[in-house]
């Protein structure tokens, strides 16, 4: 099972294949926003993926248009309810603005 490391507090947590980071997140007790339940409308759940990024699913149009319209974000950001989780370890950086 792929090993999350969760930035800033280093807790790891166990996810599954397959689901969502904001799932896998969810599920362990963190408390990230998630305004529109993963439709990639709000952007509310907006993470660094600090380590990892290749193992997770690439970034779709719909995810990448309301990454465009937001401000703060960086070549690590990714909508954490749109990226799906691989076979590989992530570090995530959750930000404080949520
Ligand atoms: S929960 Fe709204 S964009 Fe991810």
């Amino acid at each position: 099972m792929p090993v999350i490391t969760v930035m800033p507090s280093g807790k790891q947590i166990e996810a599954a294949e397959g689901v969502s980071i904001l799932a896998a997140l969810l599920d362990s007790g963190e408390d990230l926003a998630h305004k529109c339940e993963g439709k990639a409308e709000c952007g509310s759940c907006h993470i660094f993926v600090l380590e990892g990024r290749k193992g997770i699913s690439r970034t779709q149009k719909l995810e990448n248009e309301k990454l465009d319209t937001m401000v703060g974000i960086g070549s690590k950001s990714r909508l954490a309810c749109q990226a799906i989780i691989g076979s590989d370890n992530l570090t995530v950086e959750i930000l404080g603005f949520n």
